[in-house]
């Protein structure tokens, strides 16, 4: 599977040029039954986003709207859906109404070139206010995906710039049905959006939300078919808050993690940062009866979504999920890799600002903070990275099996991510995890994880910690593949 490289042109980005089209759906309604014969599909999925801001309620805002920014007039998160081996080419405009808020879109977990990335600076220019940028790629994975911006992502995310790519084609035995669940908070105050940054939270766990959702509903109640097996592709969307998935009156197994198969295993509980996904298979209960989806880190466990169950009842036989299809990512080679180790630590000024609660002051160009509070092998991405880019983490060959012994340091738990590529966990020093590949790992305090990939792709790729205030405030940097 060469698609990574088979269109080598840079995002075609253009400043000021007028390029509006409203956004359409990747595909009209109606999947074919059943999974398809041949997994490799090529068909090409035309995308539009509108990235605007567009005053809107959602039902856990009350009845009261609130200044969102969207890709999308249709639906405040769009979903993309794609076949694997279907073409993506999405042209996006931003319609953003600051003056210098410019964006660019990351594909958060796909592996594609790095001029597909959406880095500014680092792979493409920004995209300014009037001005348009083309996308085009084959993602390689199948999977439960997003995209997002990655520029002062914690506002534009913030106030929901983002969308979810669903790659199909991985399951080998159909479910009898699929929920898309993408959870986050949203900072409501009186007279619009409370402030994304406070170096309070950014110099510790996090600014949360006011208000919970999942969907845009806070707890939703879902239809489902009785005694079925259903599909979630399960999404933390939220900037800040870490979730503890567990399930509550149906049994469920985890079938893949950031998108990629894993053997079925039964789902306990199993934690997600920001930007993390995990895709179950959940065996509904009878007929009248409900299940919920249940977030059990906070006190008060918050439902994520309750399952409601009705109909004839569709399986009768012992719940047995089937795996889906084995992911594409190239095996590690571990006799021959190389280890890097990696430190996750706060700064001096992390500790002597811990305990103030004023607003952040100003974001600049990059759209980073101009204050650090965190760092990676004791280098925090400076606040005029743009202008002066650091130098990478590390420099690795391309082709070769590479280690990264991550190393948390802090008293803060970091989901840390990398750019372009899937690890496959090793092992921890704090948390028994089963085999899996993920783009995001979430260190708790003082974990030491060592994680393995192949260097297949050349590129400058960014890693960073996906707690977005903790990124802003310097906990990111980017590792060059050369070759
Ligand atoms: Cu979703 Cu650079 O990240
Ligand atoms: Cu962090």
């Amino acid at each position: 599977m060469q698609n990574r490289r088979r269109f080598l042109t840079a995002a075609a980005c253009a400043a000021g040029a007028v390029f509006v089209s409203p956004y359409r759906p990747a595909r009209a309604a109606g999947r074919p039954p059943g999974p398809p014969a041949d997994p490799v599909f090529g068909g090409v999925v035309d995308l539009s986003l509108d990235a605007a801001e567009r005053p809107q309620t959602l039902p856990c805002f009350g009845s009261k709207p609130y200044p969102l920014w969207t890709f999308s007039a249709r639906d405040p998160l769009p979903i993309v859906r794609l076949k694997l081996g279907d073409r993506l080419r999405t042209n996006v405009v931003n319609n953003l109404p600051r003056p210098g808020e410019h964006i660019s879109i990351h594909w958060h977990g796909l592996r594609i070139p790095i001029e597909q990335d959406g880095v500014p600076y680092i792979s493409q220019e920004p995209i300014e206010p009037g001005g348009h940028c083309a996308y085009d790629f084959v993602p390689p994975d199948t999977g439960s995906f997003f995209f997002h911006t990655h520029c002062n992502t914690v506002e534009q995310l913030g106030r929901g710039l983002a969308g979810l790519l669903i790659v199909e084609g991985d399951e080998t035995e159909p479910p009898d049905g699929e929920l898309v669940l993408a959870v986050r908070d949203w900072r409501l105050g009186e007279a619009g959006f409370l402030p994304f940054l406070t170096d309070k939270g950014a110099g510790n766990a996090g600014t949360f939300g006011t208000v919970r959702s999942t969907n845009g509903i806070d707890g939703p109640v879902l239809p489902v078919p009785a005694a079925a097996d259903v599909r979630v592709r399960l999404y933390n969307v939220d900037p800040t808050r870490i979730l503890e998935i567990g399930i509550d009156g149906a049994e469920a197994a985890v079938i893949a993690v950031d998108g990629h198969a894993v053997a079925p295993f039964p789902l306990s509980s199993w934690r997600m940062g920001s930007a993390m996904r995990i895709d179950l298979l959940v065996r509904t209960p009878d007929a009248g009866r409900e299940a919920s989806i249940v977030d059990y880190r906070v006190a008060e466990p918050w439902t994520v979504a309750t399952l409601s169950a009705s109909g004839e009842g569709l399986r009768r036989g012992a719940f047995d999920p089937a795996p889906l299809r084995a992911s594409r990512v190239p095996k590690p080679d571990l006799a021959n890799a190389t280890t890097i180790g990696f430190e996750f630590a706060s700064t001096a000024v992390a500790s002597t600002l811990a305990a103030a609660d004023e607003r952040f002051p100003g974001i600049d160009d990059l759209c980073l903070s101009d204050r650090t509070f965190w760092s990676i092998n004791k280098q925090s991405w400076p606040a005029d990275g743009h202008n002066r880019l650091p130098p990478p983490l590390a420099v690795l060959e391309r082709g070769r099996t590479y280690i990264f012994d991550l190393s948390n340091i802090s008293k803060q738990f970091h989901p840390i991510h990398f750019h372009g590529f899937a690890w496959t966990h090793l092992d921890s020093t704090k948390q028994d995890l089963p085999p899996h590949l993920a783009d995001t790992v979430l260190l708790v305090p003082r974990e030491r994880r060592r994680v393995a990939f192949v260097a297949d792709a050349p590129g400058d790729w960014m890693f960073h910690c996906h707690l977005i205030e903790h990124q802003e405030t310097g906990m990111m940097g980017y590792v060059r593949v050369t070759g």
